[in-house]
């Protein structure tokens, strides 16, 4: 299970689109300030995705997250981009 923040932008959604490709579970969080709908709906039929709404910023949507998906154990895979809000969690086997 992969955990993407800013995962309905530019960057977030072909990072997105390479791990549902790779056949991983994915998990897009985005407060969809910027980024589009649209673009998780197509995302959906590449593979196992889920999306959820919710602001970096605010603390409670972050909590939220982690309980609705039962993140265990977390790993930060990656900084993508220069962009501080898109990165990666892997969760743990
Ligand atoms: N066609 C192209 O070549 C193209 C298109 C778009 C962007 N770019 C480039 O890509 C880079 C930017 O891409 P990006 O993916 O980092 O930006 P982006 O704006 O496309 O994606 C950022 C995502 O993060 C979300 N977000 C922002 N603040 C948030 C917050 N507080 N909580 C949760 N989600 C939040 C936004 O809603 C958006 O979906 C720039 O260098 C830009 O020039 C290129």
């Amino acid at each position: 299970m992969i955990l993407i923040t800013g995962g309905a932008g530019y960057i977030g959604s072909h990072t997105a689109l390479n791990f549902l490709k790779s056949g991983l579970d994915v998990v897009i969080f985005d407060s969809l300030e910027k980024g589009h709908i649209e673009t998780v709906e197509t995302l959906k039929k590449e593979g196992n995705l889920h999306f959820v709404k919710g602001d970096l910023k605010n603390y409670e949507d972050i909590i939220n997250v982690f309980k609705k998906k039962m993140f265990r154990e977390k790993e930060l895979l990656k900084i993508l981009s220069s962009s501080y809000n898109t990165l990666c969690i892997r969760r743990r086997r």
